[in-house]
C-alpha cells in the first residue's frame, strides 16, 4: 500500500471506536412512514448497515476508488442530458455526493435523494446545507423499491450510483424508475462490476479482491467490505443487468465500461 494511504489510514483507524456495538434489534421506516420493521440482523447493504459506515463512507469512497468515484459520477451527471429547471430523483442517494453534483450542473435544476439510510442522509444533509443547496437538494428517506409518493412521469431523470446493487427486488425498482421519468427522459444506473480482461485486468481484480476488503476492513468493519466484495461478484454481467433494464420498461441507449470494468454506467429511457 502507498505510504501514504497507510498514514491516512492510521488517523482515521485510530479515532475509531475501540469496538462497535450493534444494536440487537434495528428499526427502518419506510418512505410513507407506515410503521417499524423489525429485524434482528441488518441485512448486507441495507440502510441499517450503511447507518453504521456513514461516518466513514466519503473517505473510504474516495480512498478505495483512489478519487476515480467523482469522475464516474461526473460521466453519469453528463448522461443525464438536463436542461434548466430539470427534475431529478435520486437513489441510494446516500452522503448526497451525486444529487450535490446534479445540482450543481445546472443552476435551477431540482434534485430530490432517497434513501432508507438515516445516518447517510444526515451527513448529506450537512454537506448539502454547506453548499448553500438546500433550496434546490432535498433529502427524504426512502427505498426504490417504493415510490408511492412520486407521480407517474414527472422526473425528468432518474439517477443511482452504487445502490442498485443494495436492492433486494431489482427488477421492481427498475420498474419503478421506468414509471416515474418522463418520456424522452434518462435513468442513469452507475455500479461496481467485476474487472475484465486487458492488460491491467489482474491489477484491477488485485485492487477489489485484495486491497478493498483489507483496508474496507480496516477502517469500517470487516463484515461491510465482505458484502461489498460478495455484492460485487454476485451482480449480474453488462449485457444481463441490461436485458433487466428492458424487462422493466426501460430502452437501454448505452452501457459503458469504466476504468477496466471495474464500474459500468448504464442508460436508458422509458420504452413507452
Ligand atoms: C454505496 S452507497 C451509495 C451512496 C451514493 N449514491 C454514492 O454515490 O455515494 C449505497 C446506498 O444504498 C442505500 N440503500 C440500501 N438499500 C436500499 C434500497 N432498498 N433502496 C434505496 N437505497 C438503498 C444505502 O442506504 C446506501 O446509502
Amino acid at each position: 500500500m502507498p505510504p501514504f494511504l497507510t498514514v491516512y489510514a492510521a488517523r482515521v483507524y485510530s479515532t475509531r471506536p475501540a469496538r462497535r456495538v450493534c444494536p440487537p434489534k434495528f428499526v427502518m421506516k419506510d418512505l410513507a412512514n407506515t410503521g417499524p420493521v423489525m429485524s434482528s440482523e441488518p441485512r448486507g447493504g441495507s440502510g441499517e448497515m450503511f447507518d453504521a459506515i456513514a461516518p466513514r463512507y466519503d473517505l473510504l469512497n474516495r480512498l478505495l476508488s483512489l478519487g476515480i468515484d467523482q469522475r464516474w459520477r461526473r460521466l453519469l451527471v453528463r448522461r443525464l442530458e438536463l436542461t434548466p429547471g430539470a427534475r431529478v430523483l435520486d437513489h441510494a442517494t446516500g452522503t448526497a455526493d451525486l444529487a450535490l453534483m446534479i445540482a450543481r450542473s445546472e443552476p435551477s435544476v431540482r434534485v430530490l435523494g432517497l434513501d432508507p439510510s438515516a445516518e447517510m442522509l444526515r451527513i448529506g444533509q450537512v454537506k448539502v446545507s454547506a453548499a448553500g443547496l438546500s433550496e434546490r437538494v432535498e433529502l427524504r428517506r426512502g427505498d426504490a423499491e417504493r415510490l408511492d409518493g412520486i407521480e407517474s412521469h414527472s422526473q425528468d431523470a432518474v439517477s443511482i450510483a452504487f445502490g442498485i446493487r443494495n436492492v433486494p427486488d431489482r427488477l421492481q425498482a427498475l420498474r419503478e424508475f421506468a414509471r416515474v421519468t418522463r418520456p424522452g427522459g434518462r435513468v442513469a444506473v452507475l455500479e461496481l462490476s467485476e474487472p475484465q480482461g486487458g492488460l491491467l485486468g489482474p491489477l484491477a481484480r488485485w485492487h477489489v479482491h485484495t486491497v478493498v476488503p483489507w483496508l474496507g476492513a480496516l477502517l469500517s468493519g470487516a463484515r461491510e467490505y465482505r458484502y461489498l466484495q460478495r455484492s460485487i461478484a454476485a451482480f449480474p454481467p453488462p449485457q444481463e443487468f441490461a436485458r433487466s433494464m428492458t424487462e422493466s420498461g426501460l430502452r437501454v441507449l448505452s452501457i459503458e465500461p469504466l476504468t477496466f470494468g471495474v464500474c459500468h454506467l448504464y442508460v436508458g429511457t422509458p420504452a413507452s
